[in-house]
């Protein structure tokens, strides 16, 4: 594995995510990364990513640097040829191959600006990473892809157990606008599985057809629910009508009741939540939450191992 920023960077999903669940099980510590540096930088919070990544590094010996670009670095211009005198300070050129002078492995986190769909779609900021990095890149969450994420709700849906799952992606509600990272970046992955998905969403939040050929759309939030073993929840905005919020008459937030029309169903969700918004205290806490946070640190322990092996 070369670089990390979506399903088409490996080869095996099934395996990968296989690997995930060995090194949770197998034990964890190596000596691989030994000597080594991962540069992760931020251009917008964390908890989990930051968190999970610098232990999956510590268990593999590596050292961690750490910069949130926001307010700490220079003000970045990403345009080619600009002459840079107004705000920006740095060009992504410099910064990058500066960056990765530092770097044997760098991650990076960037978050759609929701405002121009060819520039998120495009992933401006993830690409002129790659584009000038002289080490590997690792997403951590771009603009419309979240792959370490996704390969943790894989081992977190494969380590129940659970063959041939029916698996509902619910929208949910949000006071903020929000990407559609997650939610690709889910139905990529899971497209390499048997699970049977349907999607549930009111209508006006229809995502891009290149994530949701094949499967199938309910606008019927309860009907999608029924007989579901599994319930992903979470807030996009709208793709066609980019970055948009159009209004939704019924509640679509995850209720203990309609969790009840379920199959014995697992609520999922990436988290940060809104608590008693996206889904009620009681779905929220008999939830698998924890358990994808936690897997998250093998999830990228697994990643970075496989480019460790070949640097
Ligand atoms: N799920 C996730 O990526 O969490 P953070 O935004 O806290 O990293």
């Amino acid at each position: 594995m070369t670089n990390f920023t979506s399903i088409h960077d490996t080869q095996y999903p099934t395996a990968l995510v296989q690997q995930v669940l060995e090194l949770k099980s197998n034990g964890h510590h190596s000596s691989l990364g030994k000597g080594k540096t991962l540069g992760l930088i931020f251009f917008n919070p964390s908890l989990r990513t930051r968190l999970s990544t610098q232990k999956a590094a510590a268990n593999l010996g590596m050292n961690v640097i750490v910069m949130n670009i926001t307010g700490n670095a220079w003000n970045i211009e990403f345009k080619d040829g600009s002459v840079m005198n107004g705000s920006t300070q740095e060009h992504i050129k410099d910064a990058v191959q500066v960056i990765s002078g530092y770097c044997d492995v760098m991650g990076v986190r960037t978050f759609a600006k929701l405002e121009d769909p060819q520039e998120d779609y495009q992933e401006k900021v993830l690409n002129n990473f790659i584009k000038h990095s002289s080490v590997p890149v690792v997403s951590l969450e771009s603009a419309t892809l979240h792959p370490l994420q996704s390969l943790t709700d894989l081992a977190t849906i494969a380590e129940t157990g659970k063959k041939v799952p029916k698996i509902v992606l619910s929208w949910a509600p949000h006071p903020k606008k929000l990407p559609q990272a997650v939610t690709n970046s889910f139905l990529q992955w899971i497209s390499t599985t048997e699970a049977e998905t349907t999607v549930a969403h009111p209508k006006g939040y229809e995502l891009s057809e290149e994530f949701t050929k094949g499967v199938k759309i309910c606008h019927d939030q309860e009907t999608a629910l029924t007989d579901a073993d599994f319930v992903y929840t979470k807030n996009w905005s709208s793709y066609a009508n980019y970055g948009q919020t159009p209004p939704v008459k019924k509640d679509w937030t995850i209720t203990e009741q309609k969790m009840k029309l379920t199959n014995n169903g697992k609520f999922m969700h990436c988290l940060p939540i809104r608590r008693n918004v996206v889904a009620t205290d009681t779905v929220i806490d008999n939830s698998l939450v924890y358990k994808q946070a936690k897997n998250r640190e093998y999830a990228a322990q697994a990643v970075l191992q496989n480019i460790l092996e070949e640097l």
